[in-house]
This record gives C-alpha cells, sequence and structure tokens, in this order.
C-alpha cells in the first residue's frame, strides 16, 4: 500500500506560492456592485474536455441555451482544431443564429496557419473576437516549448501580427461586416512573473493599436489554481494598477477550479479590477473545471445584484446542460443541486417553517409589494430559481416533528397543535427507522391516518342527533362498543361534553377533554368539498393523555370522530 500521505512530509515535495508584494491592496475594502461581462466558454473550454465532446446538435443546443439565459460572448469553439469546430461556427454564421447583440469568440494558438482557419471561420459574423493564447510561465517557457522571455514574446506578439494580417487579406467589404476584437491570453498567468506577464500583454496591445475605443481583452486565467484567492487577488490589482494604457484593456478573468476556489477567485479578481470573467455552466471545464457561472450569477443575485443573465427556470438549464455534456449536476452544487434547498433535519425544518410562515404574513401585509427575504438557513427564495417549495422539507429518520407537521399543512391543510405534533413524529419516527429511507408527504399522511383518524375500535361513532334544552344540550348517540351496537345519551353546555358525558356513563370512566382545537381544510388542499379538522386531547387519571383527530364535512361530527379516536388511543376498554 502506498503510505506516501501517512509518512510523508508534503514540505519537501511542494512549495507555497509565494506571497505578492502589493503594499496598500485596495481590493479588500471594495464591495460588488455590479456584474461583470460575462464569457461562456461551455462550447470551447467546457467541450474540450468532455469524454465525449458535444455533436453539432448538441452544441447548437448548448448555444441557443446560452443565448436565452442572455450570455452576450460566448466562445463557440476551436475552429482551427477539427472540421467539426470548424463547421459549427460556419453554420451559427450561415444560419444567422447569432443575435445581433452577441459576439462570438473563437480561440486559436499563436501559429499562422491556425489563425488564418480561425479568422476564414469567422467571417461574416456581425461580432466576432479572435482569442490568441500563449504560455507565458517559467515552468512552460523552460519545461514544454525552450523559450526565453524574449521569444514568449515574439509568439505572441507574432501572433497579433498574423490577425492582422489574416484580416487586412480579406476583401474590405467582408473583413467590414464583422466587428473584429482581440482577446489574448497569458496563458498560466497565474504563475507567471507579474512584471513577465504585464510586458507581454503591453506588447500585444502595442500590436494590436489598443485604444479606448478599440480595447483589447487581456485575458488572466489560473490555468491551474496554484495558490489562495487573495494571492490571485492581488495578481489581478497588481496588473490593473501597472498595466499601461489600462484604459485600452478590458481585464478578464478565466479561472479553473484546482482548488476548488474558482469562485472565490472570480468574485476576488472583480473586487480587484477584473471587468470580465470567463467560465462554464456548472462548473465545466478542464479538469477540475471552470469558475461555475451559474455559481457567480445567483452568488450576485442573493447580495441583491442583478447578474444580467437569467436563471429562473433553473432545472431547465440543469436537463439542457447534463444532456449536452453528459455530466451529472451534483446534488449538493452551490444553488443547482437537487438537496442544496432541502432540510432533513429537524431543528433545520422547523427553522425554515416558522420563517416560511412569516415570510408568507409579511408578503400579505405588503399589499403585492416585494419584500426582503428572511427565511433561516434558506439564503434565496427557491422559487427565483423556478424551484417549488416541495423539495424544501424532505423527510427521513433524522427528522423531526417540524418536517412532516410542515408536510401535512402544505400538502392536507392540516395544522397540527404543537403537542399532537410531538406524537405524529414519534408515530413517523417508527416508520422512517423501519424502513431507513426518505418518506413522502403522502406515507406520512397514511400514518397520520391510521394511527390519529381511523382509530374505530373498541368504540365506533355511528350517528348522533342533538336537542337544546335551557342552556342544556342532550346527545343521543349511536355507537358500536367491541362490534356491538348501542345508543348512549348525556348532557353538557356542548355537544363535546355531552357526548364525553354519555360515553363516560356507558362506560364508568371519567374522561375528560384537555385539549380542543378545530380548523377548516380548504378543498384546493384536499380536492375535496371543504372539511372541518378537530383535534381533541382526553384525559383521566387511569390512561395516558391521547390524542384523536376526526375528519368531517359536519364540525361537530369531526369532534365526536376525534373524541372516539381519543378514547381507543388512550387504551380504553382495552383490559377490560
Ligand atoms: O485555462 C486557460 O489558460 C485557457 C486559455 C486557453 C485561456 O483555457
Ligand atoms: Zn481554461
Amino acid at each position: 500500500m502506498n503510505t506516501t500521505f501517512k509518512t510523508m512530509d508534503p514540505s519537501k515535495k511542494y512549495r507555497p506560492y509565494p506571497q505578492i508584494d502589493l503594499p496598500n491592496r485596495q481590493w479588500p475594502d471594495n464591495v460588488l456592485v455590479k456584474p461583470p461581462i460575462w464569457l461562456s466558454t461551455d462550447l470551447r473550454d467546457g467541450n474540450q474536455s468532455l469524454i465525449d465532446p458535444m455533436d453539432i446538435d448538441k452544441k447548437l443546443k448548448m448555444f441557443d441555451l446560452l443565448v436565452q439565459l442572455g450570455y452576450k460572448e460566448i466562445e463557440v469553439g476551436f475552429p482551427s482544431a477539427s472540421q467539426i469546430e470548424f463547421d459549427f461556427v460556419r453554420r451559427l454564421i450561415e444560419e444567422n443564429r447569432i443575435p445581433e447583440d452577441v459576439s462570438i469568440q473563437a480561440l486559436t494558438q499563436a501559429r499562422t496557419d491556425l489563425i488564418n482557419r480561425t479568422v476564414e471561420s469567422l467571417v461574416g459574423a456581425k461580432n466576432a473576437i479572435v482569442h490568441v493564447y500563449n504560455a507565458t510561465s517559467p515552468l512552460f517557457r523552460e519545461v514544454v516549448y525552450n523559450k526565453s522571455k524574449a521569444e514568449t514574446i515574439e509568439i505572441a506578439v507574432n501572433g497579433i501580427k498574423d490577425i492582422k494580417a489574416a484580416l487586412a487579406a480579406l476583401p474590405a467589404d467582408v473583413r467590414a461586416q464583422t466587428n473584429w476584437r482581440l482577446e489574448y491570453s497569458p496563458e498560466t498567468f497565474s504563475m507567471t512573473e507579474l512584471d513577465f506577464a504585464k510586458e507581454i500583454c503591453e506588447a500585444v496591445m502595442q500590436e494590436w493599436g489598443a485604444t479606448p475605443e478599440n480595447q483589447v481583452i487581456l485575458n488572466l486565467p489560473t490555468t491551474i489554481e496554484v495558490a489562495t484567492p487573495n494571492v490571485f487577488a492581488d495578481q489581478v490589482e497588481w496588473m490593473h494598477r501597472h498595466l499601461d494604457n489600462r484604459e485600452s484593456a478590458i481585464i478578464s478573468v478565466h479561472p479553473h477550479n484546482d482548488r476548488g476556489t474558482g469562485t472565490a477567485c472570480a468574485e476576488l479578481a472583480i473586487l480587484a479590477g477584473a471587468d470580465r470573467v470567463e467560465g462554464c455552466l456548472f462548473g465545466n471545464g478542464e479538469r477540475t473545471g471552470n469558475v461555475c457561472l451559474v455559481n457567480l450569477a445567483v452568488n450576485l443575485w442573493s447580495q441583491g445584484i442583478h447578474p444580467g443573465v437569467d436563471y429562473s427556470n433553473i432545472n431547465e438549464v440543469i436537463r439542457i446542460a447534463e444532456e449536452c455534456t453528459q455530466l451529472p449536476v451534483g446534488a449538493r452544487h452551490p444553488w443547482a443541486g437537487e438537496l442544496v434547498f432541502t432540510a432533513f433535519s429537524g431543528s433545520h425544518q422547523d427553522a425554515i417553517k416558522k420563517g416560511l410562515t412569516r415570510q408568507k404574513d409579511r408578503e400579505q401585509s405588503a399589499n403585492g409589494e416585494t419584500i426582503m427575504w428572511e427565511v433561516p438557513y434558506l439564503p434565496i427564495d427557491p422559487a427565483d430559481l423556478g424551484r417549488s417549495y416541495e423539495a424544501v422539507i424532505r423527510v427521513n429518520a433524522q427528522s423531526g416533528k417540524g418536517g412532516m407537521a410542515y408536510l401535512l399543512e402544505r400538502d392536507y391543510g392540516l395544522t397540527l397543535p404543537r403537542i399532537l405534533q410531538v406524537d405524529v413524529a414519534r408515530a413517523v419516527q417508527v416508520l422512517a427507522d423501519e424502513t431507513g429511507k426518505e418518506l413522502n408527504s403522502e406515507q406520512i399522511h397514511q400514518v397520520f391516518v391510521d394511527e390519529f383518524v381511523e382509530r374505530a375500535t373498541p368504540i365506533q361513532y355511528i350517528d348522533h342527533t342533538i336537542s337544546h334544552h335551557t342552556g342544556v344540550e342532550t346527545l343521543r348517540a349511536q355507537i358500536e362498543i367491541k362490534g356491538e351496537s348501542t345508543v348512549i345519551e348525556g348532557t353538557g353546555n356542548g355537544p363535546l361534553s355531552a357526548f364525553v358525558h354519555a360515553l363516560n356513563q356507558k362506560l364508568g370512566t371519567k374522561f375528560s377533554v384537555a385539549h380542543y382545537s378545530e380548523h377548516d381544510i380548504h378543498s384546493d388542499q384536499t380536492g375535496e368539498d371543504a372539511q372541518a379538522a378537530c383535534y381533541v386531547q382526553v384525559a383521566h387519571a387511569d390512561f395516558a393523555p391521547a390524542y384523536g383527530v376526526g375528519i368531517h364535512e359536519n364540525i361537530v361530527t369531526a369532534s365526536l370522530l376525534a373524541v372516539v379516536s381519543a378514547m381507543n388511543r388512550s387504551g380504553v376498554l382495552i383490559d377490560r
């Protein structure tokens, strides 16, 4: 067995990335106030990283989704890398699939033949970005390319010259159909000496003739995440503060997620001066993925900042993304996973239930005005993303009374008294422990009905009549006791007390009503005609207090059914 992790000192194999010398850094005091310019690279970095890259139909589906979500800059591929990529870009252009306000971007290495092919693929698009890159960090310069700094700059600058030449070679009217822009990425920026990154970016800007009206997109990737996000923020702020002609550049970032901090890197980079972020839906992308565009957008939303993209139907976005990439979105994926708005634990459920009720009450008194969202454990309203409240509370063996009470109320219109909730939770727990599985609201309702509502032995209610006499009610009821029909009669100040009196007389007991409550059940909740639910707790010196529930369209009948159910549950007549 490999014992490296147990026995080796990792400092002998790995070193921390050095801190950046950035006196008076500004980003820690900055706040997010607006969304960045977004670029989706789902069809490029995202596609390059799939086990089975998307076919044209899937690419079209993904492109349409990105457009529908509101992305205005979309990297559509690496057209010089394969015929499929080239054909896809041509199809988008020739079939007029690209909205007027959307720019398509194509990636190329800084090589003449590849650049020519890339420009050829983009001809006829209204807005096109040629994205050229070369690796700049010492490790890549020395180990992969064996190039000096000067040679590395030459590769980048020659790439820009090639793009200019390829554009110049187009017939003037063809060239003029397109608003041509340039993006340059010093690949492996996060591992590159900052003064060298600045030098190469400035050389590119100069060669392109960047101006505030003709800005170059300088994309600073964490091709490989090698440091904590504060280090990346320092690197971006350093570039933002030191770059000559800063106003002639759009600073973009392209965080990967090797350390699981892609989102933090992107957010801190914006604080540090970045204008633009490249990423993929649900964090798809090379190795551990690109920063997740959904995560970033909904993070902004949760801070009250409109991200400028639309995630109001997150389930549909997941469905299409999963279909196109053949990769599942994890159940705990921020904002999107199946379980991220779900509480199983009792204390969470209780807090959410109270929070949702209070939120509803506040909404009602606000007369249609939007009010601030304040619900424990739910940082945003799942409904904003098109999620229903169905999944918010789910019950398993870890849950308490709050969750099952919430489900009975939401799905069956039953508002259980607090003490009864404890009893019902106990009964539900038995089933949860037995099955070891999640229980749905139908199963919980069945336990509730079997245990508390339909308890018709040994006593069964059949019918009743009531008569009034000078403030006293007399109730005659037909019941069965252990299958034998009998008529009982009692008096009281209401039907309930008269019925209890009648039963006590018949059974020779001294039951009293310790708790009574009732409410209407609305027909839209049950799908039946309006009914009433009555909750009765009976007390007796010789028996444990017991709850029973009666449900009937007649409120008096419901209360008598509840008494019978409560007495049956108390154990009366069981040992007699
Ligand atoms: O991660 C990276 O550095 C890239 C570049 C090509 C921008 O994908
Ligand atoms: Zn990348």
